[in-house]
């Protein structure tokens, strides 16, 4: 970890989470063992192809998991308090003013029969208490200057607004109680590439302005490396790499990571197109050691007999991944380049 990364306050603490799913089959691992910080001000991402478990473990964070879902283990620390431990309503009290959720898909959840400033005033009122007319007509068009939406929208209805907008009127309600931090599952993922852009420049914005702290759910690593900070790379319900968004472009330590990496079309080279397969184990029985093995080109006998913990190989990146050895003055060499 970098100096500059180790000064900053932890404002959310996920130790070993996880969360299963009951099949008839057997349980289906979607988080297993997730484990991050995530500090003040900053915008971590998380990728990771689709079924990896991004959705649950934002769900696991916020105590939203519904069964066949179930939290297994571990621990969700918000400015020290161990979320999975508190009561309901505690519970309900910190969702929205202290953590605040934009769920993948929300904007197509919009409630089609009330109008767009009713659904924000809901929030508001089901946290603050009952708010006079005015206070919450003038906090719902401040809301709609943040987002960029236009105050004629007040009285409209979910279907007379275009994707983008609706997506905007999802941000709004997650921050309509200045949360400390703000989870967004995909919300650029639906829309249109421009759209895609504007709505990504909305959370930067308003990121900045009220310096919120965020995690970012999404595929698209081009958008990823131009918004957050650092990523986690999540492959099969457990965090592969996380590192800090330069370092990973420039040298992937993990080689899923690689494999994302490089899926990236490039507009200077144009290449035949590599396609990445997707998760080839049943997610109810994991293989031993490594979760990466069956697809990993480096796969040794130690990544079967043993799990790779996270290390920080080099500076602002932390990889759980066999190929590197500790040395004995406290750096790490990747065996590829001894052998
Ligand atoms: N209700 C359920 N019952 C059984 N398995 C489930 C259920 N919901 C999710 N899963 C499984 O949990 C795993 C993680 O799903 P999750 O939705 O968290 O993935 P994701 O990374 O958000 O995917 P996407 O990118 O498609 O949104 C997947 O293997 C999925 O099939
Ligand atoms: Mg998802």
């Amino acid at each position: 970890m970098s100096n500059k990364t180790r000064e900053r306050k932890v404002v959310l603490e996920v130790n070993n989470l996880g969360i299963y799913y009951e099949t008839p089959k057997g349980d289906v691992r979607a988080v297993d063992g997730v484990s991050f910080q995530l500090f003040e001000g900053e915008t971590l991402g998380f990728v990771g192809e689709s079924g990896c478990g991004k959705s649950t473990t934002a769900m696991g964070i916020l105590q939203l998991v519904t069964p066949p879902g179930r939290i297994v283990k571990g621990e969700v620390r918000l400015e020290g308090d161990d979320l999975l431990k508190m009561s309901e309503d505690t519970l309900r009290q910190r969702r929205w003013e202290k953590l605040a959720l934009i769920p993948q898909g929300s904007m197509n959840s919009l409630n089609p029969t009330m109008k767009i400033s009713s659904q924000i005033q809901d929030v508001i009122e089901t946290h603050r208490g009952k708010q006079g007319k005015e206070a919450v007509q003038q906090r719902i068009l401040n809301l709609f200057q943040m987002v960029g939406l236009p105050s004629r929208i007040y009285n409209m209805y979910p279907h007379e607004l275009s994707g983008g907008m609706k997506q905007r009127v999802c941000i709004a309600m997650a921050i309509a109680l200045n949360p400390n931090v703000v989870i967004a599952d995909e919300s650029t993922s639906a829309l249109d590439v421009v759209v895609q852009r504007v709505v990504a420049q909305t959370i930067l914005k308003v990121k900045k302005e009220m310096g919120v702290s965020m995690i970012m759910i999404g595929h698209d690593m081009g958008l990823m490396a131009q918004m957050v900070d650092r990523v986690a790379i999540m492959y099969a319900g457990q965090i592969v790499e996380i590192s800090e968004v330069k370092a990973l472009f420039k040298s992937p330590a993990h080689p899923y990571s690689k494999i994302l990496i490089d899926s990236v079309p490039s507009l200077t080279e144009r290449e035949t197109m590599r396609v990445t397969e997707g998760i080839t184990h049943d997610p109810r029985n994991p293989p031993s050691g490594c979760i990466f093995r069956l697809r990993c080109p480096f796969a040794s006998n130690e990544c079967a007999q043993k799990k790779p913990q996270h290390q920080m190989v080099r500076p602002g990146q932390s990889v759980a991944c066999h190929l590197y050895q500790p040395q004995s003055d406290g750096s790490f060499i990747d065996v590829r380049e001894t052998t």
